[in-house]
């Protein structure tokens, strides 16, 4: 029988990859890279914006995956993966820029310290490139609740993420809500929304 939960996250991927879709606008838009990108849902939604992507992540039979589904499609962009562990501040995805673009859905909250995170992404992308963080709101544990290992973020408060990515350099372009992913919580169904905040690199 088809995992209920699978159909949940394809409604999730396609809804956010219309978004950044969206916020990047029309026309061709160079070198990206997804931060957290998992088994590449939302790249190989996004893979025909760009001249080059490289999917980020630290699990590599996650990156497998995505560069299966990736070959699937017929892109334009040159693919490629790295696994890097964004957590670890000695080991940022450097040597990957300048890119023009980054993107991350529901990555960040994993990454303990996303300050040095998005310090090192500033350095990825080059001077106007453009970020897209695609997150949850602050959700008092609810959406990993079921996850007795899970030690990140419980979500964000968007203001404050904001505070961060100016202390990192970024101007903060916007941010709404993109979808409410309706998951259960101790057997009722519950929304939790996901952001999407869009910035640049300035300086
Ligand atoms: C909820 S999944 C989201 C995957 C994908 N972006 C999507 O929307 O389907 C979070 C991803 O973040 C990755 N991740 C978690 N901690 C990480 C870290 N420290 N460094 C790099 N990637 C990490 C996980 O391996 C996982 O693939």
């Amino acid at each position: 029988m088809a995992d209920p939960d699978d159909e949940r996250r394809r409604r999730r991927t396609q809804a956010v990859a219309r978004a950044i879709r969206s916020d990047l606008g029309p026309g061709a838009h160079g070198r990206a890279v997804d931060i957290g990108a998992g088994a590449g849902g939302v790249s190989v939604e996004l893979a025909d914006l760009f001249e080059q992507l490289v999917l980020v992540d630290v699990d590599a039979a996650a990156l497998a995956h995505a560069a299966g589904a990736l070959a699937q499609i017929a892109v334009r962009a040159r693919v490629r993966t790295a696994e890097v562990d964004l957590s670890d501040p000695a080991a940022p995805p450097h040597g990957l820029g300048p890119v023009d673009v980054v993107y991350s859905v529901l990555a960040l909250h994993h990454v303990q310290r996303t300050d040095l995170m998005l310090a090192a992404v500033h350095d990825l992308l080059a001077p106007g490139g453009r970020l897209l963080v695609a997150d949850l709101d602050s959700d008092g544990g609810g959406y990993h609740a079921h996850r007795t290992d899970f030690a990140g973020h419980n979500g964000f408060d968007r203001t404050e993420l904001a505070a961060v990515l100016h202390q990192c350099g970024f101007r903060v372009d916007g941010d709404r809500t993109i979808y409410v992913d309706t998951k259960l919580v101790g057997g009722e169904p519950r929304g939790f929304p996901i952001f999407l905040i869009s910035a640049t690199r300035t300086d």
